[in-house]
């Protein structure tokens, strides 16, 4: 199973890529000071996400969602069950969610804290109503939002083209520097930047909104084919 581990000030980042029958990547954050950690959108495993959490010597306290999409849920009440570890989900997320257990509910520019860990919540609607990104220093961990070079379709309840469209142009005042982690390593690789994703990803290159309610809709349509790679304007233009 493919792995990676980011050390940042106050926390570790660990990812699991390729969990489960739609191959979700799992993010784990390691608050160092209070020896607790969060796992964002835990799916298809239990006891292998636990093991890692206890062999580490640390809590498993709270589970941070970007979406109610059952790829990226499906572990969440039984890893409550176990555990008791807190849900968060974005507010407008709450009429989706498929979850038994209590849900505190997060909303724009919200800061949410994982022991001396801060993580800013930024809603970005469009492949879901109320999906939200969580920003963390120097680390956004988007979803389905945003893929390396792609994003995810606006295909399943709650979805909307127009809202992915604002949610794109606010991902673009992230800095540069900023990594970016998605729920799917769909594109050709899987390290990327903010700045190379605004550079070549064609969700985030298009300027107008209609430009971009025609790319989505040519993919929808299979006139234009979904993009793993880096695109210019005018290569988007000419597809349109
Ligand atoms: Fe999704």
């Amino acid at each position: 199973m493919l792995e990676k581990k980011h050390l940042a000030k106050t926390f570790t980042l660990e990812i699991i890529y390729h969990v489960g029958e739609y191959e979700n990547s799992i993010h784990f954050i390691f608050d160092h000071a209070s020896k607790t950690c969060a796992i964002i959108d835990p799916a298809w495993e239990i006891d292998l996400f636990i093991n890692r959490i206890i062999d580490k010597g640390y809590k498993l306290s709270d589970i941070w969602l970007t979406h109610w999409h059952t790829d990226h849920t499906n572990s969440v009440d039984r890893l409550v069950d176990k555990t008791g570890a807190k849900i968060t989900a974005g507010i407008h997320e709450i009429p989706y969610l498929q979850i038994e257990h209590e849900v505190q509910t997060v909303n724009d520019n919200d800061t949410i804290y994982l022991g001396e860990t801060p993580a800013k919540v930024i809603n970005t609607p469009g492949h879901s109503a109320g999906g939200v990104c969580y920003l963390l220093d120097g680390h956004l961990i988007a979803g389905d939002t945003l893929f390396v070079y792609g994003a995810g379709h606006c295909l399943l309840p709650g979805a909307n083209v127009l809202d992915m469209y604002y949610s794109m142009q606010k991902l673009k005042q992230i800095d540069d520097v900023t990594i970016l982690h998605c729920g799917h390593d769909y594109g050709i690789k899987i390290a990327t930047t903010m700045g190379e994703q605004k550079r070549g990803n064609a969700w985030l290159v298009i300027e107008t909104q209609q430009d971009f309610i025609k790319f989505i809709n040519g993919m929808n349509q299979g006139s234009i084919a979904y993009p793993t790679s880096a695109l210019n304007l005018k290569e988007i233009k000419a597809m349109l």
